[in-house]
């Protein structure tokens, strides 16, 4: 195994009546909360009255920050900032999903930062010698478990360009997870943000090394599991036990533990952070239109990974195939669950316009941790093969 540091320094407090219980007491040194939430989700479904009623009567002065939108801009950090500065906030609440919180953690670093965030730490990765303002977080809409990580991924309109970066300094000092406050969540952004966790656990198992790491068991048991309380949340939203392991599985693919020993390929989330700069399209809709593409790229870089996730992960019989034909059908596999729940599968539905996909392909980062690494050329004939 590769040597590593881990560390996590977020508390989460899970289950239901999470909020009722520990949110008073979670923050009790701020008197001033900056209260961060999206275009009103929070406020249909009862969150923000349960929230903004035990922050009231704790005595906390509420300036609001609303109207955070999917792929948060950095224009709307700087809106955060100000309001922050202004009413001298001394901590962020970040009640929502991976927007609210991604935008939310650039917020807490930008407002105690007097130079250009943007260009100190997006554009490049910065160093962070200085203590952000608190967050905490209270998930609502799982999936991209940026609840226990430091990764922010922010929209920059002017550049065209979608950046994430992971400060651990930015990891939320608590998160609170409740998963009854997923039970609205619409079933497009339920099963979008769950391919997202489980592109997290294959961009992660497929890189080296392959030599036997726990991390990689630990990934064939969360990818099972998302597959399957997905398709039984499906069925019925409100099954506690699917929510929870939905939640939590989503946590786990992000909070660092299965990254231990591992490189790490991510070239699908660097390929969608273009898709969805130059489109806006939700991140899980197109993490699902490039993996089986890119996948059949790839996997004869790591025949044998593909094998065992064929084996492991959909429970493929060898029945006389190759490897090479064992590898496929896993990749076959994960295309039919994703035909199955309803997730696009070409560029086209997203909204791509063909004559973008040079300029896009053009743009994105290229991962060093891949069992291949693509040319900017490879990722234009990758777009060109999932457009229709
Ligand atoms: O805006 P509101 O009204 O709140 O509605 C939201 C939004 O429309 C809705 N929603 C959230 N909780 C709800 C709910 N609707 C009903 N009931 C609830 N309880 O869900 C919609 C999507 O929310 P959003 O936060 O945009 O989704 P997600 O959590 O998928 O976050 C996506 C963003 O996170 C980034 C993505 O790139 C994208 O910008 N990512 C962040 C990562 C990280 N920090 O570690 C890693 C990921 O790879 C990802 O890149
Ligand atoms: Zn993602």
């Amino acid at each position: 195994m590769n040597n590593f540091i881990f560390q996590n320094d977020t508390r989460v407090y899970f289950g239901k009546g999470c909020v009722k219980e520990y949110l008073a007491c979670l923050t009790k040194r701020a008197d001033t909360v900056l209260m961060a939430y999206g275009n009103g989700a929070v406020k249909a479904n009862g969150v923000y009255d349960e929230i903004v009623g035990i922050l009231k009567n704790a005595g906390k002065s509420i300036v609001e920050f609303s109207g955070i939108m999917s792929n948060p801009t950095y224009a709307k950090v700087q809106e955060g900032v100000r309001l922050a500065r202004e009413n001298h906030a001394d901590m962020i609440l970040a009640v929502g999903g991976g927007s609210v919180m991604d935008c939310c953690k650039a917020v807490s670093l930008a407002a105690r930062y007097k130079g250009d965030a943007w260009e100190d730490f997006w554009a490049h990765h910065g160093v962070v010698d200085f203590e952000p303002l608190p967050l905490g977080v209270v998930v609502t809409t799982a999936g991209t478990g940026s609840e226990c990580n430091g990764g922010a991924v922010i929209t920059n309109e002017e550049k065209k360009t979608k950046t994430g970066r992971d400060y651990p300094q930015l990891n939320p000092d608590f998160a609170l997870m409740d998963p009854t406050y997923t039970y609205s969540v619409p079933q497009s952004q339920m099963v979008s943000g769950s391919f997202d966790t489980l592109s997290h656990i294959m961009e992660t198992y497929f890189s080296k090394p392959d030599e036997d790491n726990v991390s990689d068991d630990i990934m064939e048991a969360l990818m099972k599991s998302v597959i399957r309380n997905l398709r039984i949340a499906i069925k019925k939203p409100e099954d506690y036990t699917a929510r929870s392991n939905l939640m939590w599985d989503s946590t786990m693919a992000e909070n660092r533990i299965i990254k231990m020993g591992k490189k790490c390929d991510f070239e699908c989330h660097n390929m969608e952070h273009q898709l969805a700069a130059y489109t806006n399209c939700n991140h899980g809709c197109g993490l699902a239109v490039l993996h089986p593409v890119y996948y059949r790229h790839i996997y004869q870089n790591g025949l044998q990974k593909f094998v065992r996730f064929a084996e492991r992960v959909w429970d493929i019989a060898r029945d006389g195939k190759t490897d090479e034909e064992l590898a496929l059908a896993g990749i076959h596999a994960l295309a039919d669950f994703i035909q199955e729940i309803g997730l696009p599968t070409t560029l086209k539905e997203l909204g791509v316009q063909k004559a973008q996909l040079k300029e896009m392909a053009d743009s994105c980062a290229i991962s060093q941790g891949a069992y291949r690494q693509m040319t900017h050329k490879e990722i234009l004939e990758i777009f060109q093969a999932c457009y229709e």
